[in-house]
């Protein structure tokens, strides 16, 4: 069944751009037909993670009915489709967000999985995202301000009678300071879906302009990724052969050193 999976948090920087782009680019990896939306109209990134900073007509264009939704599709090199938002401050007034309910069913007949990246906050731009979900990801940190804010959201959607998958929690450093899953899980009374480590490889991919499971596939956060995607599409798989395969990588090379 096709499904729009919406990404939200309530606080920012915790990590939603960087989860939407990698688990459109996880469940591409198991052969899914992905869509990201950039739905962060304000402050969108994604077109700035996936090097495609400017389009000629993106989101902006099809809620001012200047387009239609598949004019604003660009392929990634991976297969994904992308939906860019505007950088211009000029495209982003008169835009009505709220408008984007109308295209559930035009963003459906363009794949069957659409991850919609949203703004930080839960003003009319997230909340008009969060309406249009038929799914929900909450992303959040395990540090009490990005919980206290998870927990907003994930009250704000229930009222709003939408299915939350779960969360997934990012950058976890498994330190002393950081909350641990078991906090996580009775303050959220939501399932976690995974939890991300904080890896140097998605600020190298930032940096390369893909995702971090295209740049850097067998990557702690990579593997973490796939792990959520497999598990959200009913898919087996191993992230420990994954580790094997990149161990076995390394010893070949020094055994070449070697030689
Ligand atoms: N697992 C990780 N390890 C290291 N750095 C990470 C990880 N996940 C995200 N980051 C970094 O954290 C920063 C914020 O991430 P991101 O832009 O995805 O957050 P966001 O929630 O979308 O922010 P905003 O609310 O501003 O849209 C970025 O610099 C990103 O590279
Ligand atoms: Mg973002």
């Amino acid at each position: 069944m096709k499904k729009i999976i919406v990404i939200t948090s309530g606080k920012g920087g915790v990590g939603k751009t960087t989860t939407t782009i990698n688990l459109g680019a996880a469940m591409n990896y198991f052969g899914k037909d992905v869509l990201i939306i950039d739905g962060n109209l304000t402050t969108p990134n994604i077109g700035i993670h996936l090097n495609s900073p400017e389009v000629p007509v993106n989101l902006n264009h099809v809620l001012s009915g200047k387009a239609d939704a598949f004019e604003a599709v660009y392929e990634h090199e991976s297969g994904i489709k992308i939906m860019p938002s505007s950088l211009s401050i000029r495209e982003l007034t008169k835009i009505k967000i709220e408008k984007i309910k109308n295209y559930k069913e035009d963003f459906k007949k363009i794949s069957d999985y659409i991850i919609v990246d949203s703004s930080a906050g839960l003003g009319n731009e997230a909340l008009s995202l969060i309406g249009i979900a038929d799914e929900l990801i909450i992303v959040t940190n395990p540090e009490m301000p990005a919980l206290t804010d998870a927990l907003k959201t994930i009250k704000i959607a229930e009222q709003m009678k939408k299915s939350i998958l779960g969360v997934i929690v990012t950058r976890v450093r498994k330190n002393d300071f950081e909350m641990t899953p078991e906090i996580v899980k009775e303050m959220l009374e939501i399932p976690i879906l995974g939890m991300i480590p904080e890896d140097l490889s998605v600020q190298k991919a930032l940096k390369l302009k893909d995702a971090v499971v295209h740049t850097h596939p067998k990557c702690n956060a990579s593997r973490a990724y796939k792990e959520i995607a497999a598990r959200l599409l009913n898919i087996e798989y191993d992230s420990n052969k994954d580790k094997e395969r990149l161990f076995r990588r390394i010893l070949r090379r020094i055994k070449i050193k070697k030689d």
